[in-house]
């Protein structure tokens, strides 16, 4: 008995470790310790084994059991080891530098903004931000735009629902209570929340997205990105305004760009321009002028309406599209791949 469970043991023992696969597993098991396997015949045995010696036998047979079914584990450990891997391909070296070329990067029009904002930063202006769910007295009232005006029109502004509750956006004017919500149209309403709660001097830019209800075009997008900015000093003139936006559009569009202030009109500032460059180095659009922002000097109403004095207090103005700026720069022909998210269109922009 003892030399046939010694001869079942080496035998596992010498093949178990060539066994490779689940199924040669379980075939070789079968042979040892399935109803008709070695193992089991053995102890079918151990009722010819005498009495006495039944204790000392009965141990052996335990040990050899326990010893067989621990080469079962670590087969079996082996095996499913084995499946993981190859199904898990070559082993990889994760300090290596990943094979995927894309590393991503910033939207061009994030880019765009932190280069607009960062060209007006050099030169004393400060970040400041609004709401983008405003109220009729900041988008519109306070700005001095009368009740009657287009853009106050439904076809242009997308108001909320009157019983719509909406955060913490703070109110302001006599009918504070009762004013509808709108979605910004424009960001100049950040003009009117930066008067408020600080006093002149005062230097900032506004970047923020807008909403109007245009139909989406080439060049229209029902939402979209503004640069506000607003200068309050005292003797603040047109040539201040001229010079600071002759600057931004030489830092961004190079030196050898020509603008020019076009009479315009917008109800919070008096004298209203369009400012247009021109250049030679804009592909398609080369030497044609192109409105590039809105602008103009602070009109006394608005100051009225913020509590500024306008015997004390002048300013200017502007306001431009981050899309139209990013569209320029880099020969964009339609706004909506700024939100398609075409990877064919976005990874040309990572730098
Ligand atoms: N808010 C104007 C617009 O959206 C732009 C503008 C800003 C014009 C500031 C003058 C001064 O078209």
């Amino acid at each position: 008995m003892k030399e046939t469970l010694q001869a079942i043991l080496s035998e596992v023992e010498s093949a178990i470790g060539g066994i490779a696969t689940r199924p040669e597993f379980e075939a070789f098991k079968a042979t040892i310790s399935g109803p008709n396997g070695k193992l089991t015949a053995a102890m079918k045995g151990m009722k010819d084994v005498p009495k006495e010696d039944k204790p000392a036998v009965g141990k052996l047979v335990n040990e050899t059991k326990t010893q067989i079914e621990a080469h079962y584990t670590d087969a079996l450990a082996r095996i499913e080891a084995a499946e993981v891997a190859s199904r898990l391909g070559p082993p990889i070296d994760p300090s290596l530098p990943s094979p995927d070329t894309l590393q991503g990067g910033l939207h061009p029009l994030t880019q765009t903004r932190r280069k607009l904002v960062d060209i007006f930063r050099r030169v004393g202006f400060t970040v400041a931000e609004g709401p983008e769910v405003e109220t009729e007295w900041f988008c519109f009232d306070a700005l001095n735009t009368p009740a009657d005006h287009p853009a106050r029109d439904a076809q242009d502004t997308l108001f909320i629902k009157p019983e719509t509750k909406v955060g913490n956006v703070s109110r302001h004017g006599k009918d504070a209570e009762s004013e509808a919500y709108l979605l910004r149209t424009h960001t100049s309403s950040v003009q009117i929340r930066t008067m408020l709660a600080e006093q002149p001097p005062l230097r900032i830019v506004a970047p923020g997205r807008v909403f109007r209800r245009d139909t989406v075009d080439a060049t229209h997008s029902a939402n979209f990105h503004q640069l506000e900015g607003l200068c309050v000093d005292k003797g603040v003139s047109v040539v201040d305004l001229k010079a600071v936006l002759d600057h931004f559009v030489h830092e961004i569009f190079g030196d050898s760009v020509e603008t020019r202030l076009r009479p315009s009109f917008f109800p919070f500032t008096e004298p209203s321009f369009e400012m247009d460059i021109r250049s030679a180095n804009l592909g398609k659009l080369s030497n044609k002028w192109i409105e590039i922002m809105g602008c103009g000097m602070v009109d006394p109403e608005v100051f009225k309406s913020v509590g500024y004095d306008s015997e004390e207090w002048t300013g200017y103005a502007f306001g431009m599209g981050v899309e139209r700026i990013a569209m320029i720069l880099h020969g964009i022909d339609d706004i909506r791949h700024f939100y398609q998210n075409d990877l064919r269109f976005l990874r040309q922009f990572v730098a």
